[in-house]
């Protein structure tokens, strides 16, 4: 009777597992300990976060055991939670994410926010390059039922996870993809009111400090914006977006901490864009390089 009580005291309940897995987590530095370990076994147990604690004392069965020893493993791996999980949430909607596409980021969240704001309710045809999840791409759309939204990426894996989230959210009518490197894909009568990127920025994977969940997980070319500066592919897109924007047309790009500056001198010295502006996210970083396409472009002049 006694050995009966000593095994139940003894089982991996619910609680239990996830005191274990925060508390080895909390040790090897995992970001979030306890939150990252209920999120990993209520997908290992297929069940909702709250359904954790009314559950407490329920004894996962030895495949769920199996399912979150893996999940633990992989984490203490540095691979990121959503890549195991296979979804991330952006502005309170789950987005699918793979090995192909960047994790979206909450500070991206600005970039959006902005175009929001600039463009108000109007019609609009938007440009997502660089569209990775389609985080940006399905937001705008989800928010602005009137809009077309045109979401490109140059990798084909990202693509098809993007159309996946805009069925998942309900525009996959609105949004088109195309497969692009920047803007060659685009007609050049194709006249749009904003072009919108999140375009890698990052210098150098190796020397920038980056945590091992970004630098050994997420794809390079979703982070590495080239040349000394980081912003090859920045002023790659600069130079190609009069192409596509309409006169007065918005263009909104995210750039790194401290690239705010270099970007604005970019568009000023370009002659093509005006009301150059940087915009702040919720840490107070310069996030966001807002611009206008000038009624007369001294390149088309
Ligand atoms: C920083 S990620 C942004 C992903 C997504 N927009 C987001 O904010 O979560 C940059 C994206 O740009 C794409 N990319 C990189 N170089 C590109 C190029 N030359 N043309 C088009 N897309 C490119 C990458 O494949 C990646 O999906």
């Amino acid at each position: 009777m006694t050995e009966a009580v000593a095994v139940v005291d003894d089982a991996w309940t619910v609680g239990r597992v996830l005191l274990w897995t925060a508390e080895r987590f909390g040790r090897a530095g995992v970001d979030a300990p306890r939150l990252t370990a209920e999120l990993l076994l209520a997908r290992a147990l297929g069940c909702e976060r709250i359904a954790l604690y009314t559950g407490f004392d329920r004894v996962p069965t030895g495949d769920e055991r199996a399912t979150m020893r893996g999940f633990v493993d992989r984490r203490l791996a540095h691979e990121p939670t959503a890549y195991i999980l296979g979804e991330r949430e952006f502005w309170s909607r789950p987005f699918e994410v793979t090995r192909d596409t960047l994790i979206p980021r909450p500070e991206t969240e600005t970039l959006v926010e902005a175009v929001l704001a600039r463009l108000g309710n109007e019609r609009a045809r938007v440009i997502d390059v660089g569209t990775g999840s389609g985080a940006i791409a399905v937001t705008l759309a989800a928010e602005r039922r009137a809009w077309r939204v045109v979401a490109s990426d140059i990798e084909r894996g990202a693509l098809r996870v993007a159309m996946r989230n805009a069925a998942r959210h309900g525009v996959g009518e609105r949004v088109m993809f195309i497969e692009s490197d920047l803007l060659t894909a685009f007609r050049h009568d194709a006249l749009f009111d904003a072009v919108v990127s999140n375009a890698p920025y990052v210098i150098d994977v190796e020397t920038a400090g980056l945590a091992p969940e970004v630098r050994d997980f997420e794809p390079r070319r979703a982070l590495v914006g080239g040349g000394p500066d980081g912003l090859d592919v920045i002023r790659g897109l600069i130079a190609e977006v009069w192409r596509v924007l309409r006169p007065g047309g918005v263009l909104a790009l995210e750039v790194g901490a401290g690239q705010a500056v270099g970007v604005s001198g970019i568009l000023s010295r370009s002659g093509g864009f005006c009301d150059v502006e940087a915009v702040g996210d919720f840490a107070g970083i310069e996030r966001v390089v807002i611009a206008r396409a000038c009624a007369t472009p001294l390149r088309q002049q």
